[in-house]
């Protein structure tokens, strides 16, 4: 088995940043900047990147002795192969099983956890937020391929057999799902359900557990859009900020002064994240068909997704449930209080952040993203239900059930690679395979809705296609 054949990517992001600051920094001297481009300016974005593959945020997940154990909890024949193979070669099929990338001046460890000297693992944010596509690492690219729910249960089994502590994530796991499709997760909850235990200036305060939580998995969107969006998630209700972001940190064993001492981190890390930009089209494109797509375009879309190129704009718009009809559950999901006390909270400078905006606590539905880059970020609608540019053209012909290949791209209609059924396979399925498939029948998993392009003519739905590749 091969590694994926990644670009190097940490030192193109790192010199392409650099070339870059000087310039930020000099639109901000002639007060010519963006805000966008203000805030970037607040932190370095070269280090941004550093930390997070270097900095341990969180509590180690395992060790390396588990990690080179994993391999014996796993079905056959893949245990077979697993034994008979080099341990070099045994830790990239665990990273592939798992959907971690191998870093690339560093093939023994992923991007999406730091292993310390020490050889324990802790989670990082590219976890969800670093994926492939094609084979390719483009930063930012959410991780389609991520196997939480699947890590964790073989995590434990091979820590049960070594003697060894669960962590925070086993324990975790058994209160609450991680992710029952791989590539999407329950983050959205995890937050929810630890911002309870906490005051407004986050010290911990001790609570009873409550079972209300509307679990429900989420695909995370592509960070090369952060710099366009006026405010976060997929309705919009929380403020942009480097406090935001750390939401994910909240584990019991980071109290308030670790939030205060990481601040300035993630003002680095913002930095970066607001410094990235969407990949292009890396095929052929048909400019001719996509000029009449553009007009489609711009006829049909453009009132919610915006405008592209050198005068483009984007209207960061929140459309009415009822009017996009996509899946529901997210929205749903979050109570008013909830918004309101995140946003009230050290996360939203206590409020300051959300000062004068409207419908915070109360979105009315889904933010319409900005479409920069689409080609690459498959699947695709917040829940991640559908697999292709091409199926969110034909609504009618969307998958009820299917499965993406580890790494195929599908050229044709743009998007992942799969295979696709009207029932789940016969029999009893292990719930590793159970979990690579995307089962659209599940609550939260709907991948209805968005039916605006049935105004369009077969030709439209083409040229629209060949437009959208180039953005
Ligand atoms: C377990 C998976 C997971 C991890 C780990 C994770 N995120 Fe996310 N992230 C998500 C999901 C899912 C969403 C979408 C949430 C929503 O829209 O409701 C998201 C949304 C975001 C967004 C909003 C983007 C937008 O356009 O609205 C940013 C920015 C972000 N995450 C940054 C981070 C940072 C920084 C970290 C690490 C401190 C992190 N995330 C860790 C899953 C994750
Ligand atoms: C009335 C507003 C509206 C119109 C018109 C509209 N969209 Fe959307 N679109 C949305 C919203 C809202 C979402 C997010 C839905 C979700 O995630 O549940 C979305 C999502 C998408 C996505 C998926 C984005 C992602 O990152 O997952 C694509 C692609 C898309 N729209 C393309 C189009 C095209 C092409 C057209 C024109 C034929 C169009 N849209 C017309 C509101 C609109």
């Amino acid at each position: 088995m091969k590694p994926y054949p990644v670009e190097r990517v940490p030192t193109i992001m790192i010199s392409r940043a650099a070339a870059v600051v000087p310039l930020v920094f000099g639109l901000c001297f002639h007060g010519a900047a963006s805000a966008g481009e203000a805030r970037a300016a607040e932190g370095d974005f070269a280090s941004g990147l550093q930390r997070l593959l270097s900095q341990p945020y969180l509590p180690p997940d395992f060790d390396q002795e588990v990690f080179d154990e994993l391999w014996t909890t796993w079905e056959e024949p893949l245990r077979s192969r697993a034994a008979a193979a080099p341990v070099e070669e045994r830790r990239l099929m665990a990273m592939e099983r798992y959907g971690m990338l191998p870093r690339p001046n560093d093939p023994a460890r992923p991007m999406q956890y730091v292993v310390g000297p020490d050889g324990r693992w802790a989670m990082n944010c590219l976890a969800c937020h670093q994926g492939q596509v094609g084979g390719r690492m483009i930063p930012g690219l959410p991780n389609s391929n991520y196997a939480l729910e699947t890590l964790t249960e073989e995590v434990r089994l091979v820590k049960v057999r070594q003697r060894k502590a669960f962590g925070h994530m086993d324990m975790g796991s058994l209160l609450l799902p991680l992710g029952t499709t791989n590539g999407t997760t329950n983050a959205v909850m995890f937050g929810v359900a630890l911002m309870r235990h906490r005051d407004a200036d986050l010290n911990i305060v001790t609570r009873p557990p409550r079972f209300d939580l509307v679990h429900h998995d989420m695909d995370a969107p592509p960070w090369w859009h952060y710099s366009k969006r006026k405010t976060l998630y997929a309705d919009g209700f929380a403020p942009k900020s480097h406090r935001m972001l750390m939401q994910f940190l909240l584990v019991k064993e980071n109290g308030p002064e670790k939030f205060q001492e990481w601040e300035d981190g993630f003002r680095d890390i913002e930095a970066w994240i607001e410094s990235l930009k969407a990949p292009r089209w890396p095929h052929a494109i048909d400019a001719a068909v996509a000029r009449e797509g553009e007009q489609v375009f711009r006829r049909n879309c453009a009132e919610c997704h915006g405008t592209y190129g050198p005068d483009g704009s984007y209207p960061d718009r929140v459309i009415p449930i009822d009017e996009v009809g996509t899946d529901r559950v997210r929205l749903d999901s979050l109570t008013a209080q909830e918004r309101a006390d995140l946003n009230g909270s050290w996360f939203g400078h206590h409020g300051r952040d959300a000062e004068g905006a409207r419908d915070r606590e109360s979105p009315a539905g889904y933010v319409a993203p900005p479409l920069d880059g689409i080609w690459a970020s498959a699947p695709y609608f917040h829940n991640g239900s559908v697999p292709t540019l091409w199926h969110v053209l034909h609504p009618a012909a969307r998958p009820v059930i299917w499965k993406r290949t580890p790494a195929g791209y599908d050229e044709q209609h743009v998007g992942l690679e799969i295979e696709a059924a009207e029932e789940m396979p016969p029999g009893r399925l292990i719930a590793a395979e159970r979990r690579r498939w995307f089962d659209t029948r599940q609550p939260g998993k709907s991948a209805s809705g968005h039916d605006f392009p049935d105004a369009l003519t077969d030709a439209e739905k083409k040229a629209v296609l060949e437009y959208l590749k180039q953005l």
